[in-house]
């Protein structure tokens, strides 16, 4: 009898310490984020009181330890409301709600933006996650619009979204990596709208930057610049990486996470293919350190005393746990490549508790070349973390 017993148990016993263990980082995570933003809520009113009235969002760390608040227009409004969305999924707690929609509701005049290619970023992942929660229609309303405004920097004759209207004297028409995360609005849109047009600009933007923006070796060009009667390419450069020729960190999380999602909405393996093309490029690049936390750049020049970039680390996670469902003979890599990320995010990264503006993870970099968000905290760094925490617990189906 004892005997059964003892059988009977220590499997159950194995099955709740594997549930558990793949819960803990997740739980620990979301504890940690909660008492930080709860810091950043109070630091925000503070700030307020010394910055001009329009700087509205959190950005980084300024010098002397204060939060750098920035007006709405800055392409990086969106991922505070975004992280408050996902502290009210993950807690049900009301309280993150009501913060969420206020800081979300700041960028409603956003919807009209059509300067540039980021009011993807901006309206999907504050207004996005809102409606996805919620099923606010007015959030429906705001992102159909902010989704026109996207199709407005369309051009049949090069195929793409233009991403920035800046430096014309040596750009005609610059597309840049980060611009595939502005097509999962695109994608959404067409759904809820029922109107092909959004998907159609979503699907050939995604091919044409398979065509021009990649490598042999798998990585990507950052800035790939196109003539606007031809609609053939002019040059091929950074703005943000180490040279021309090199692999900026965060641009390769960019185009991982960015074909993964087009994959996700169309099915079409060409798009499967390139985002593990990216991330076979990433995890043998001899330069990735052994925590799995990228250099700013995977050719700069001083490594390994260089900065790291975080942020590439945590695009780079949640883009593999959604990898991770569409090609079971890689699953185990994949989620094994995510949870080390996680871990070594929570062992080594993580901001003071209580301190540093209630930033969650420091160590990223912003634009090293031009000195600026050099290894330091940075609100979309903390955006991707807590996203990745989700997925992960979605697909352990246990918090
Ligand atoms: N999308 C701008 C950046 O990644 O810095």
């Amino acid at each position: 009898m004892r005997k059964i017993y003892i059988l009977f148990f220590i499997p159950l016993l194995f099955c709740f310490s594997q549930k558990t263990k793949s819960a803990e980082p997740v739980k620990s995570g979301f504890d940690f984020a909660s008492r930080q933003l709860k810091v950043a809520l109070t630091g925000i009113e503070a700030a307020k009181k010394t910055t001009a009235a329009n700087k509205v969002m959190p950005r980084t760390l300024n010098k002397d330890g204060g939060i750098q608040m920035v007006s709405i227009g800055d392409w990086i409004s969106g991922f505070f409301p975004g992280e408050l969305w996902y502290m009210y999924e993950y807690t049900h707690d009301e309280s993150w709600k009501i913060q969420a929609e206020k800081f979300t509701e700041k960028l409603e005049s956003l919807q009209f933006f059509t300067g540039d290619h980021d009011i993807g970023f901006r309206m999907y992942c504050s207004y996005g996650n809102g409606y996805r929660l919620t099923g606010n229609e007015k959030y429906k309303e705001i992102l159909l619009q902010s989704a026109k405004s996207l199709v407005k920097r369309y051009n049949p004759q090069t195929g793409l979204i233009r991403s920035w209207d800046s430096n014309k004297d040596k750009w005609q028409y610059p597309v840049i990596i980060d611009n595939m995360m502005n097509l999962e609005l695109l994608f959404w849109a067409s759904k809820v709208s029922g109107d092909p047009s959004y998907y159609n600009v979503a699907v050939s933007h995604a091919d044409k930057t398979i065509e021009n923006h990649f490598r042999e070796n798998g990585s990507s060009y950052h800035v790939v610049d196109y003539d606007t009667i031809t609609g053939k390419v002019r040059s091929k450069c950074t703005a943000q990486g180490y040279a021309d020729e090199s692999a900026w960190a965060r641009g390769q999380a960019w185009g991982a996470y960015g074909y993964t999602l087009c994959y996700r909405e169309t099915k079409n393996p060409d798009y499967l293919k390139k985002a593990e093309e990216i991330i076979s490029f990433i995890f043998s690049n001899p330069h990735l350190p052994k925590d799995l936390i990228p250099y700013w750049d995977y050719d700069a020049p001083g490594i390994p005393d260089e900065p790291h970039d975080v942020s590439a680390a945590t695009i780079t996670a949640s883009a593999l746990y959604e990898l991770a469902l569409y090609n079971p003979n890689k699953a185990k890599q994949y989620r094994k490549w995510a949870d080390t990320i996680l871990e070594s995010l929570s062992k080594n990264y993580r901001a003071t508790a209580g301190g540093d503006g209630g930033f969650i993870l420091l160590h990223s970099t912003g634009h090293k070349l031009a000195n600026s968000e050099v290894d330091v905290p940075i609100v979309y760094a903390d955006y991707y973390y807590l996203e990745a925490l989700l997925r992960k617990q979605q697909l352990s189906g246990k918090r």
